[in-house]
């Protein structure tokens, strides 16, 4: 072969290897996946560590699409409960992995006082506001920072959400940034800040199944909380104000029980919200970022450790989930296919003043972290 001819070949080569290259490394971290009704187009990103864990995340409502993890023998499988199309999500979803705010959880009559002025929300959820109202965080389409967000490993998703959005006071700037670890978590930093005194309780609403999204019901799951007490609810799900203790009751979590173990014993708050839905107050000092709970699935072997520097956690077990969604793969999720834990402060908190105060002033910063870290057993 001539020189000449050497060289160009090797250029073709290296081209190709260029193009084929950065074909792989865009489709890997971003491919459309759709368009709203107005004609905005959003995103999947996709997230990968170096054991094959995997987070595919949409910048409309910052919804993790899905979260590929390993069993004991190094089997994927996805373990989030969601659609397969934009189209599912934006028609009707019970908040499957959406980030959740301005508040996440229930603000009673959706009403608040703050600096003198009462501020009302919309009641969605009965007489109560829930998630953010109408159009919450989880509906919304988030700006995703490019520069800051590491392809294939993080995302930085922003969303200013402007004074009287929800009904609620001061212009909010919100950051999240998701990011998939090597040691095999999916963690979520939030932080925001507002130019008005305002109320923020921002959470994450996966709904988890450690066998696989769709496969059973999530009864079998063993559940650890660290958690001594929790916050009775009214027949609305309303937080009483009280700090109960567990001990004794179906809501004693400090030992790795099965979360179907007592789910139908006759207790009053059991009954209450239809099974598990309610808010643990953590026993690690607050603010701090400690573990406060533990879930392990024995047929899988998978184990999900939730860490966070929030004080509470709302445990639901999909007891609202009936089989209308149907979900990835035309799979009907059946009642409690999927368990949430989501990290927080107490629902309710701008209304009672025992709470650890939800409230955000000008020229502070709020800041949380959430740690959902995998493991097989
Ligand atoms: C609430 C449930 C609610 C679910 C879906 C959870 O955070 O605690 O009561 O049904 O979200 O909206």
């Amino acid at each position: 072969m001539k020189t000449s001819t050497l060289f160009t070949t090797t250029l073709l080569i290296l081209a190709l290897l260029f193009t084929s290259c950065t074909r792989q490394e865009s489709t890997m971290t971003k491919q459309s996946f759709g368009k709203t009704p107005d004609g905005t187009e959003v995103f999947l990103y996709t997230l990968r560590n170096k054991d094959g864990m995997e987070a595919r995340i949409t910048n409309y409502g910052g919804i993790v699409v899905s979260l590929l993890v390993k069993d004991r023998a190094g089997k994927l499988a996805d373990v989030v409960l969601g659609f397969d199309s934009l189209a599912s999500y934006i028609k009707d979803t019970p908040y499957f992995g959406a980030l959740v705010g301005r508040y996440g959880n229930r603000i009673g009559k959706g009403e608040f006082q703050l600096a003198g002025v009462k501020y009302t929300l919309a009641k969605n959820n009965g007489a109560n506001h829930l998630h953010g109202g109408l159009k919450g965080f989880d509906k919304v389409v988030w700006s995703v920072d490019e520069k800051a967000s590491v392809p294939g490993e993080s995302l930085v998703l922003t969303y200013l959400s402007r004074d009287g959005e929800e009904g609620y006071p001061g212009n909010l700037a919100v950051r999240v940034v998701y990011s998939v670890t090597n040691d095999n978590a999916l963690r979520i930093d939030y932080s925001a800040s507002t130019d008005k005194v305002t109320v923020v309780n921002l959470t994450h609403h996966s709904y988890f199944n450690l066998a696989g999204a769709g496969s059973s019901a999530i009864l079998d799951h063993e559940l650890f909380i660290d958690a001594g007490r929790f916050t009775p609810v009214d027949s609305g799900l309303i937080p009483t104000g009280e700090l109960k203790s567990v001990v004794g009751t179906p809501m004693d979590f400090t030992a790795q029980t099965a979360i179907g173990a007592r789910i139908n014993e006759n207790y009053e708050q059991l009954q209450k919200g239809g099974g598990y839905d309610h808010n643990w107050v953590l026993n690690k000092p607050l603010a701090s970022m400690e573990l406060a709970a533990r879930v392990y699935e024995k047929s899988s072997g998978r184990t999900m450790e939730v860490l966070t520097s929030e004080p509470g956690l709302q445990f639901y077990s999909g007891n609202f989930l009936n089989g209308t969604h149907v979900g990835k793969g035309g799979v009907k999720y059946q009642h409690r296919y999927g368990f949430c834990l989501e990290t927080q402060h107490f629902p309710d908190s701008p209304n009672k003043p025992g709470f650890p105060t939800t409230v955000l002033e000008p020229g502070k910063t709020y800041s949380s972290t959430t740690i959902y870290r995998f493991s097989t057993k």
